[in-house]
C-alpha cells in the first residue's frame, strides 16, 4: 500500500516557526511500524528529517511522538493502526529542538526530583544475606517497574501543559516504585517533594496519561495510590492496590 505522512518540521537555524510537510511513501506493509515509514522518508526523500529512536522494539522509550493526535511510540504503532493517512508531530509541553526531537531535560529534572532510587542506609542483615522481600510485597509495585521513561504520559497531561513545574505522572510512577518498596526508607523526603504545590496534587485525574502509556501501566491508579500514601504520611499499609484487584 501507499501512505501519506504529514510531519511537523522545525529547524531553528532556518525557520522561526514550525510548518507541516507531506511525503508520499510507496510499498508499505500494513504491519510496518510508523518508525519504518519515517525511516523511509529520511533515507529516501529527506535526510535532514530529525527524530530520536534506538531499540525499535518498545524498550528504550526514545521515539515518543504524537501520531494522529495521540501520544505513541513510533516503533509500537503500526500502519494498520493508523491507516494510510498519517500525521506525526512532537510530543506537547517540552521545547522542540528540531523536527520531532524535544528537549527531555525538564522531564528528567522532574524524574530526578522524586529520588528514583533505593534508599536504605541501615547495615545489611547480620547473616550477610540480601534484604529479602515477600512475593506479595514485591507485587505492590510491580506495575510501576515497567516504566521506560518515554514521557508519553507526562506530555499528554493538560495539567502539565498548563504548568510545566508540575512533577508529572512519569515522575510519580517512578516515585511509586520506591514508596511501595517495603525495603526502602526514603519516603519522608520523597513525600516532601510530592506534597509540594507542584507535586502530586496537580493531578486533576484527567486520565489522558493512562491510555497514552505504551507499557499499559495504570498510571492514574498509580498516582491515586501515591496520593493515599501521602495522606497516610508515607505508610502504605491497607491501600487497595492494582495487584489486589487483578
Ligand atoms: Fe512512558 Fe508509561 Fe513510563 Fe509514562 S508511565 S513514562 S507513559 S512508560
Ligand atoms: Fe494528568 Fe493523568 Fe492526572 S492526565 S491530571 S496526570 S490523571
Ligand atoms: Fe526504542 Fe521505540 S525506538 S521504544
Amino acid at each position: 500500500m501507499d501512505v501519506t505522512i504529514k510531519i511537523k518540521r522545525y529547524n531553528p537555524d532556518k525557520q522561526a516557526k514550525s510548518y507541516w510537510q507531506t511525503f508520499n511513501v510507496k510499498d508499505i506493509e500494513p504491519t510496518d511500524q510508523i518508525l519504518d515509514v519515517l525511516h523511509r522518508v529520511k533515507w529516501e526523500q529527506d535526510g535532514t528529517l530529525t527524530l530520536r529512536r534506538s531499540c525499535a522494539h518498545g524498550v528504550c522509550g526514545s521515539d515518543a511522538m504524537r501520531i494522529n493526535g495521540y501520544n505513541r511510540l513510533a516503533c509500537k504503532t503500526l500502519v494498520q493502526d493508523t491507516g494510510a493517512s498519517i500525521q506525526v508531530e512532537p510530543i506537547n509541553g517540552l521545547p522542540v529542538l528540531r523536527d520531532l526531537v524535544v528537549d527531555m531535560e525538564p522531564f528528567f529534572d522532574h524524574y530526578r526530583s522524586v529520588m528514583p532510587y533505593f534508599v536504605n542506609n541501615n547495615p545489611v542483615p547480620a547473616d550477610g544475606r540480601e534484604r529479602l522481600q515477600s512475593q506479595e510485597d514485591r507485587m505492590t509495585f510491580d506495575n510501576s517497574t515497567k516504566c521506560i521513561l518515554c514521557a508519553c504520559c507526562t506530555t499528554s497531561c493538560p495539567s502539565f501543559w498548563a504548568n510545566d513545574r508540575y512533577v508529572g505522572p512519569a515522575a510519580i510512577v517512578q516515585a511509586h516504585r520506591f514508596i511501595f518498596d517495603t525495603r526502602d526508607e526514603g519516603n519522608a523526603e520523597r513525600i516532601e517533594v510530592l506534597s509540594a504545590p507542584d507535586g502530586v496534587w496537580r493531578c486533576r485525574t484527567i486520565f489522558n496519561c493512562t491510555p497514552a502509556c505504551p507499557r499499559d501501566i495504570e498510571v492514574t491508579r498509580v498516582i491515586g495510590e501515591v496520593k493515599l500514601a501521602i495522606q497516610r504520611n508515607g505508610k502504605t499499609d491497607g491501600i487497595v492496590q492494582i495487584s489486589e484487584i487483578h
